[in-house]
């Protein structure tokens, strides 16, 4: 052991490969020390294991944080999530097209000013962190300074996001709208500038297929083909107003998914961001293309989009991750965000149990972002990307500890009763980048009295 390594102890888990989704994990996917320590060199992890074992190893100067109570798990990452949609959350009564007309596209606007660009990727990327969220992909808008405001701010933070310039060239107000020509040179240039640079990654980003022309798709292709190790990211097939309008402008087509990969834009670098209203037709060819569905729960219901049919689509063996896709959806929380797929799943006759839930949080959602080889789990030489859990966080989550009985029990609570306050610690590259206040505890809550207004 390297003098100058140090550790964290608490309980650990972390997935080694998918559990499947059956109420026992698949075996050997999944390593848990109920008494773990981590161990960290220059950002890494060092090793993992036992307390007990790996304790005695460490070098006498190592510095060694105990996370009482505390479960270590890798940091969340969520593969759809827009930096620019923070104030648009809780945005009342409208689904997709008017959502966007009426308060997203208003808010987008703002981010023509650097300052207020700058400000916002900065209250993002703490929120990210707060959220125990380490990694992203991410939507910008279509200003170039809004790009460079997030990667400048996930650096600031040595965390690793992938993120793209929007192009949108028609049906968005003047002030938002690019041109076909500038989109391809402005997002040559972010990922001339962005792509592996240090963590960061570039993702080309055309909004989705009603808010581009036709030569505006072709340039994105052109650029996904120049850049293959970039990632592609849009929308697809969420609501079924958009999916009328799509298939109206582009009638040579033979289906919404035959637009993307007509233009060259689907592969294993893609992620195709809902994809609720498709057929098995979709499904083959998203597997036999290797590209991914993000599954938004929150912004699914929140906008009545509809039920994204997660068993469908696993047994088509289509990647899938798990998403925020805040502002439409309602948390940036990847706790909440598998609470509402369980739901979704529910709602269908389906389920996803919670080990399904915490690998795609975390292991599954780095293999969408083709980041599995930086982080997702605690394997030796990744980069030391964790969050410590707090199952007693609330009064919710400690009234039901008596009554759980194994680690499933655990996680299933953590998923369903927790939120932002279960994040005790986020951790990128081994320095601490959040640390939660202490909570009051249950009874010593102050009492408000409420008057009824006048
Ligand atoms: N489709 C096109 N743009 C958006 C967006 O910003 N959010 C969601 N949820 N869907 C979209
Ligand atoms: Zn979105």
């Amino acid at each position: 052991m390297p003098s100058g390594c140090e550790a964290h102890r608490g309980a650990m888990l972390h997935f080694l490969d998918d559990p499947g989704n059956d109420p026992e994990p698949r075996p050997g996917t999944y390593e848990y020390f109920e008494d773990g320590l981590l161990v960290l060199n220059q950002g890494k992890v060092l090793a993992k294991g036992p307390a007990s074992e790996w304790l005695t190893k460490l070098p006498s100067d190592a510095k060694v944080t105990c996370w009482q109570d505390g479960l270590i798990v890798p940091g969340f990452i969520d593969t759809h999530v827009h930096m620019p949609q923070l104030g648009v959350m809780a945005s009342y009564g409208t689904q997709l097209l008017d959502w966007l007309e009426t308060y997203t596209f208003p808010h987008e606007a703002r981010f023509s000013d650097g300052d207020w660009a700058r400000t916002e990727a900065r209250r993002f990327t703490n929120l990210l962190l707060q959220h125990g969220t380490t990694s992203a992909l991410v939507f910008c808008t279509s200003h170039p300074e809004s790009v460079n405001a997030l990667f400048e701010a996930a650096e600031e933070h040595g965390m690793g996001l992938t993120a793209g310039k929007v192009m949108m060239d028609r049906y968005a107000p003047e002030n938002l709208k690019d041109t076909t020509a500038e989109s391809y040179s402005d997002s040559l240039a972010l990922l001339q500038k962005w792509h592996q640079r240090g963590r960061q990654c570039y993702a080309i980003t055309p909004r989705f297929a009603a808010t581009s022309t036709p030569e505006q798709l072709t340039l994105a292709g052109k650029l996904a083909a120049e850049y293959p190790d970039a990632m592609v990211q849009t929308h697809w097939a969420e609501n079924i107003g958009e999916i009328t309008w799509v298939r109206e402008l582009f009638p040579e087509r033979t289906s919404y998914l035959d637009i993307y990969d007509h233009y060259g834009l689907l592969g294993d670098h893609t992620v195709l961001a809902h994809g609720i209203h498709i057929n098995n037709e979709d499904r083959q060819r998203l597997a036999d293309t290797g590209s991914s569905i993000a599954f938004c729960p929150t912004s699914n219901t929140f906008l009545g989009s509809g039920l994204f049919d997660f068993r469908a689509t696993r047994d088509a063996d289509v990647s899938v991750g798990l998403a925020s896709d805040v502002g439409g959806g309602t948390s940036l929380s990847m706790l909440a965000t598998m609470a509402e797929a369980y739901k979704v799943c529910r709602l269908r006759d389906q389920t996803m149990t919670p080990w399904q839930a915490f690998y795609l949080a975390t292991l599954g959602n780095a293999r969408v972002l083709h980041r599995d080889e930086e982080c997702g789990n605690f394997e030796r030489g990744k980069i030391a990307d964790f969050v410590v859990l707090d199952h007693r966080a609330s009064p919710m989550l400690a009234m039901k500890e008596p009554f759980i009985n194994n680690l499933s029990e655990t996680l299933f609570n953590l998923m369903i009763l927790g939120d932002d306050r279960a994040i005790a610690a986020t951790i990128v590259a081994s320095q601490v980048r959040y640390q939660r206040p202490a909570l009051p505890q249950p009874d010593t809550l102050p009492t408000h009295s409420h008057t009824q207004g006048a």
